[in-house]
């Protein structure tokens, strides 16, 4: 194909703007523009080049020429053929990386598009822009040059300085209180939810205060703001989790939520009597009760991959369970009790060997950030802001795009449809099909702060800071006697410890550390048949993160020490 250069360059598009004083004016002047662009062939305009996402049929096509590449494009709309003129000067001619690093946010408020694009033209652009983007990452890995650093688990993060607990902890205001005997809050209740930066919870505030209004709806500034807004937080956990596109990238309240919804759209679709849906022995409640509830409706059958007595997956059973009545296999890639590591890419491939769709729990992995769409290949992968420091009530669901594409919409409502008639309704492309009525806005919006702190600190600091600690609790927790560690030894896991002490109920344990000032977590942690595998009603948790400090973990293994040397009816210090 040969490619034109941009009809119009970047700098006469600034210089012709920069006069234009009306709405009208810059919308007449984006119908000129996307008159300038070339004619794009039929044979151009399919679904292969097809941007998803606009309102209008809008197509882009790459071309790499040596190390630069070239766009054409074009839209069935005036005004959007302008849009893509635009992004074809911005971005024509350049290297991957150059495209990549392009500050297209600046250009956009350059050329004031914010101020007269509509909610649903905005959202059409940004998804122009990941297009390219994601044309840019994929030719920068088919060159050997990864697009961005790798975040399997414990492999890589970010470059930048050394990561200093102390420095971190003043990033959570949290962190500085005291319990009413003045002793320190020890917080080792991480892996129910972590606590969040300033930087989230300003981040909310400044969002209520300043630009808060409805997404994706109305066309003054604050909703533009509020939709770009959420729009960037969405592309922050697409670029986390590296997955394809934006679109792929599902809002929901979090991962028992995620689940539900795959259950309820996919399930409900897809399973009949006799089809089998592998778990896991270790999973949590969210990842067990709606699919026995799915299993309820469609007379589904549901198997259990055993976990052995080394608390790791008993892998050599899995051929054995997996079958071509196999629909699905959901497992999580981080047990919340256990702290095992599961080997996700392994059991994924198992899966679609026999054809079944894989959903991944996500919600003890992400923390680390080591959740990886690309590597994974899992059909779904769901998890929970508020575990991650991000605020409650928002979470992902995250789906290939062709597996999303092909369910039913759960959830119907404003918000998720093209059109309603008496008759019927339209749904709307993804991500909105999934995002029935108005979503947790701020909350969403926070959690790119959220991921931009976890990215500014690297996966692997976070992981190892949380080994080094959990090491130093396990050597001196299997000191006391009586006590049994739950759980792999530490290659094989996170900063999550469960422990059980012969003859002391683990409740008591919670009750005399909270006594001081440390908090960690005691019972089923929503893992019954986990526990019942091992005939324990219930263990005590405690689950590190980046904030905690190696004289925390000393001052909760003495208090441990010191409440089973107390004995049976010690709850006060
Ligand atoms: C492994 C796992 N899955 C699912 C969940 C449920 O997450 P949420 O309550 O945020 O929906 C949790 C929460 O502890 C978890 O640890």
């Amino acid at each position: 194909m040969a490619t034109s250069p941009p009809q119009v360059s970047l700098d006469e598009i600034r210089e012709e703007v920069a006069d234009l004083e009306t709405p009208e004016e810059r919308i007449g002047y984006l119908i000129e523009l996307g008159q300038t662009l070339p004619d794009l062939p039929v044979e151009y305009q399919t679904e292969i080049f097809r941007v998803l996402g606009c309102q209008s049929m809008v197509w882009v096509v790459p071309e790499m020429r040596g190390k630069q590449l070239y766009f054409r494009g074009t839209s069935d709309a005036p005004m959007v053929r302008g849009l893509v003129a635009i992004l074809i000067s911005a971005y024509s001619g350049r290297s991957s990386r150059e495209i990549l690093d392009f500050p297209i946010e600046s250009l956009f408020e350059e050329l004031r598009l914010k101020s007269f694009l509509t909610p649903m033209r905005s959202n059409g652009l940004y998804s122009m822009v990941q297009r390219i983007q994601a044309i840019a990452r994929e030719s920068l890995a088919a060159s050997g040059e990864a697009p961005e650093v790798a975040v399997a688990i414990g492999k890589s993060g970010s470059d930048g300085p050394e990561f200093s607990v102390a420095t971190c902890r003043e990033d959570f205001p949290i962190l500085a209180q005291c319990n009413s005997d003045d002793r320190p809050l020890i917080y080792l209740d991480n892996a129910a939810s972590s606590q969040r930066p300033s930087s989230v919870i300003d981040c909310m505030s400044d969002v209520y205060r300043t630009h808060y209004a409805n997404v994706h709806r109305s066309g003054h500034d604050l909703a533009i703001s509020t939709t770009m807004a959420m729009e960037a937080a969405r592309e922050s956990l697409r670029r986390f989790i590296h997955a394809s596109g934006t679109d792929e990238i599902i809002f929901t309240p979090g991962t028992t939520a995620s689940i539900n919804l795959v259950a309820r759209s996919w399930g409900d679709a897809n399973l009949q009597e006799g089809d089998e849906i592998l778990l896991t022995e270790l999973e949590h409640h969210s990842n067990i009760v709606p699919w026995q509830q799915l299993a309820a409706r469609t007379g589904a059958v549901i198997r259990w991959l055993p976990v052995g007595d080394d608390f790791l997956l008993d892998m050599a059973a899995l051929s054995k369970m997996l079958s071509d009545r196999t629909r699905l296999v959901s497992f999580s890639a981080v047990s919340n009790v256990l702290g095992t590591i599961n080997p996700v890419r392994e059991i994924v491939a198992a899966g679609h060997k026999v054809g079944a769709r894989v959903l991944v729990d996500a919600a003890q992995a992400v923390p680390h950030g080591s959740v990886d769409a690309i590597d994974w290949d899992a059909d779904w992968i769901v998890f929970s802001g508020h575990k991650m420091l991000g605020p409650t009530g928002i979470g992902v669901l995250y789906g290939k795009r062709s597996v999303l594409e092909a369910m039913p919409p759960f959830l119907g409502g404003g918000n998720m449809i093209k059109s309603v008639t008496k008759n019927g309704f339209e749904s709307a492309d993804l991500p909105h099909r999934f995002e029935a009525g108005t979503a947790p806005i701020v909350e969403a919006i926070a959690m790119k702060p959220a991921v931009e702190y976890l990215e500014g600190i690297g996966s692997h600091r976070i992981l190892a800071h949380e080994r080094e600690l959990a090491q130093r609790a396990m050597d001196g927790l299997v000191k006391i006697p009586g006590l049994k560690i739950l759980g792999p030894g530490i290659q094989a896991k996170t900063g999550i410890i469960s422990f059980v002490v012969d003859s002391i109920h683990p409740d008591q344990i919670g009750q005399y550390l909270n006594a001081v000032g440390i908090a960690i977590r005691v019972g089923h942690h929503c893992a019954m048949p986990l526990h019942q595998r091992f005939g324990l009603p219930a263990s005590a948790r405690a689950s590190f993160y980046l904030y905690n400090t190696l004289q925390e973990v000393d001052a909760f293994v003495d208090a441990v020490a010191r409440s089973v040397r107390l004995g049976p009816g010690s709850r006060s210090a």
